[in-house]
């Protein structure tokens, strides 16, 4: 009745911005994402019947704000009949500041509470579980490229390359911490109802899907630089145009696109891609970490830098 799951985060190259279905938290567009290795979330779910309530602990601290998601997330995997839960997870990074650790936490949780709860799901359904919770949780489930498209009733994920076939490495540029201002679903929704670029960007995404999943296909690295930079500069565009407007850089942030611009200008394999939060993500050649890492790390305001290079999908570590 108890089991415990690793997952890694992982970021999209291809972007995920706006829901097609809100209730059962469907997106709007596929994406492209890379899993990550060396940061991890751990979550462990223990059902017990003489437990009066849930109970969910982040990183040693009661997180009763999350706790209904949760909640929710393993009604969906072991049936809202099922027992009560003590939850317990750890991320090795900083949590909600555009490091999508929800997307961590949510594959861990479902891995985790089907062991638990002996129900025996398989990858592609634990994914559609987690991408109720998290749409970017979906990819998780999987390692290294990863491709979210849409079907008619739900989602299908597909492997278009392990880690170990491409090994690119991501520095992470941390240039503030703490919480976001305003969480991705809320802001989706609004990107949805008022940027008048919204309806365009989501009729390009196949474009730039099909130009990325070529590119990674041929392992052109300029290639999927140019269309991850293009399509993550359009996502935020969206959301500079909507009402109220969603600006999730700062200062730094743009420091560190013009040190990425500057070593692509001396022919660094790197290129940048920005989530839901100010921290910038440089993607790279594995040659390329030291002289990356170094740069970042001497960009006025940044934080701190971290380096992880390409990882499998979310998996179980115990299960008593
Ligand atoms: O899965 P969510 O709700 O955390 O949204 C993820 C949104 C982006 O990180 C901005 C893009 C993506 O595809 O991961």
């Amino acid at each position: 009745m108890r089991a415990v799951a690793r997952a890694q985060p992982n970021i999209a190259l291809i972007k995920y911005w706006g829901k097609r279905d809100t209730e059962q938290n469907l997106p709007a567009v596929g994406s492209i994402s890379i899993t990550l290795a060396e940061l991890f979330t751990t979550m462990s779910v223990e059902f017990d019947d003489a437990l009066p309530a849930d109970s969910l602990v982040v990183n040693a601290s009661e997180n009763p704000a999350m706790l209904p998601r949760v909640s929710r997330c393993i009604d969906a995997v072991a049936g809202a009949r099922r027992p009560r839960a003590a939850i317990a997870s750890e991320s090795n990074f900083p949590i909600a500041a555009g490091l999508a650790s929800s997307a961590s936490a949510f594959a861990a949780l479902v891995v985790a509470a089907d062991a638990a709860a002996g129900t025996n799901y398989g990858r592609d359904e634990l994914a559609g579980l987690a991408g109720r919770a998290s749409g970017s949780a979906a990819r998780s489930l999987y390692g290294g490229f990863v491709e979210l498209a849409n079907d008619d009733d739900g989602i299908a994920l597909s492997t278009l390359c392990p880690p170990s076939e491409w090994p690119l490495s991501v520095v992470v540029a941390i240039t503030a911490t703490g919480p976001k201002a305003v969480g991705s679903t809320e802001a989706m929704e609004t990107s949805r109802k008022t940027s008048p670029f919204y309806a365009r960007w989501v009729d390009q995404q196949q474009a730039d899907l099909d130009e990325a999943r070529e590119a990674v296909n041929s392992r052109d690295f300029q290639k999927l630089a140019t269309v991850a930079e293009h399509n993550c500069l359009k996502m935020h565009s969206v959301m500079w145009a909507s009402r109220p407007p969603m600006v999730y850089w700062n200062a730094t942030t743009l420091e560190c696109m013009d040190a990425v611009r500057q070593m692509q200008a001396e022919g660094v394999p790197v290129f940048f891609t920005i989530d839901a939060g100010p921290q910038l993500k440089a993607v790279c050649e594995s040659a390329a970490v030291d002289e990356v890492c170094e740069r970042l790390a001497a960009t006025q305001g940044v934080a701190a830098v971290m380096v992880t290079g390409l990882g499998g999908g979310a998996g179980l570590i115990e299960n008593d």
